[in-house]
């Protein structure tokens, strides 16, 4: 079967690809006509860049139902919302609750600090279908605990994680929460309000569908952060220090504006299809792959089975095979794009038992057909017939 099919894209987790038509063209359309500074000068160029980066501003506050769109600092990407928030909160003496399922970008900055010897830090453990322990969580605030962070939902195992319980849980405590929700926006419906969040960090090159170098940071308003990255902001350029009213606070340097032109389309073609639409189809192509993949001999599945608490990510491993090996067949053989080894969640897989080798990430996105997981399926059946198991 080699060669029949090409291309087929299952690293959606790490980047969603293809985009929407829109996506690509609004990009173009905003880089070749919009060429003013959103901010700086007062020139009607500008202020058509202003605009936009309003109606983004406007867009994704409805999207997660933020009632001040003036909350959200567009950032780089997710990596870099985290690290303002971890950064930007995080004061001597503080004490941070996480979980198990953590991704590097919450990791690294945490041990950073950690090692510096500013903060001090519990992991919470989560099951080997990535749960968090929530009794562990009732035990492990300390009266210096200033903040719980949350990954949403597991870029490993694709396990949503129960956070409104564990925000309630934090807030008993007078506990601000900060959600990781990399893996969710786009894919579940993430209300602000309802879910009573504190911080919330996205990126825009995944789920929401933008180009990449575009996400944002949501700041509840009474939580005040010191600023990652000082410089201009185009407004109150007398003042020797970052303003302090948001977004300047934690926005400094040009916006990507063309990169949240292709975000805005992403997330109006979101909306167009419907947020429940999309994540119903994706619940049903991770289903199918799910069970076709427990057909095959030899295979070991990792997450859980119920599709109802998984975002669209499945990872495995096949006998002994080496993940990066079975990576390396799938393209060159199959022409199949996935992910493998430990997808910068270290504890994450020693959660799951699969330290240091890691797993096949398999990420099917919104424009997945079943029969291209029937393709994978066949070349993953070769492979292991091919390599005796
Ligand atoms: C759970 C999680 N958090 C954070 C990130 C970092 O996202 P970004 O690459 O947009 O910085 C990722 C990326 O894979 C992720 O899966």
């Amino acid at each position: 079967m080699t060669g029949n099919k090409n291309n087929i894209y299952f690293d959606n987790a790490a980047t969603s690809w293809p985009k929407p038509e829109t996506v690509y063209h609004s990009a173009e359309i905003h880089m070749r006509s919009a060429f003013g500074n959103p901010g700086r000068s007062g020139h009607t160029r500008t202020l058509a860049a202003d605009r936009l980066i309003y109606r983004v501003r406007e867009k994704t506050a409805d999207f997660f139902n933020i009632a001040d769109p003036a909350r959200i600092a567009f950032t780089l990407n997710a990596t870099d919302a985290l690290n303002m928030a971890i950064k930007g909160l995080l004061e001597k003496g503080d004490h941070v609750l996480y979980t198990a399922m953590e991704h590097n970008a919450v990791l690294r900055p945490l041990t950073r600090l950690k090692t510096e010897g500013i903060i001090e830090t519990t992991m919470i453990p989560c099951s080997d279908e990535g749960d968090p322990d929530l009794v562990f969580l009732e035990n492990a605030y300390r009266p210096s605990t200033r903040l719980l962070i949350i990954n949403h939902a597991s870029n490993v195992v694709g396990t949503i994680v129960p956070i409104k319980r564990m925000i309630e849980s934090a807030h008993q405590r007078g506990v601000p929460a900060l959600v990781d929700t990399a893996q969710s926006a786009g894919c579940i419906k993430i209300d602000i309000q309802a879910d009573d969040i504190d911080l919330l960090a996205f990126t825009g090159h995944k789920s929401l569908l933008g180009p990449t170098g575009t996400g944002g940071l949501y700041v509840r308003p009474g939580l005040d952060l010191k600023p990652l990255r000082e410089g201009g902001t185009g407004s109150q350029s007398e003042l020797d220090l970052q303003p302090e009213n948001m977004p300047e606070r934690l926005e400094a340097g040009t916006l990507n504006s063309t990169g949240l032109a292709g975000l805005l389309a992403g997330i109006d073609y979101i909306e167009d299809r419907g947020l429940d639409n999309i994540h119903d189809q994706e619940k049903k192509i991770r289903a199918y792959l799910y069970e076709r993949l427990l057909d095959i001999k030899g295979i070991t599945v990792f997450g859980p089975p119920e599709t109802d608490r998984c975002t669209c990510v499945v990872s495995f491993n096949l006998g002994d095979t080496d993940c990066g090996s079975l990576g390396h067949i799938l393209e060159n053989r199959y022409g199949i794009f996935c992910r493998t080894g430990l997808h910068c969640a270290p504890y994450a897989h020693r959660t799951i038992g699969t330290f240091p080798a890691g797993t096949v990430r398999i990420s099917p996105g919104i424009f997945t057909k079943t029969d291209d997981i029937d393709y994978f399926i066949k070349a993953l059946k070769e492979i292991a017939t091919l390599t005796g198991i």
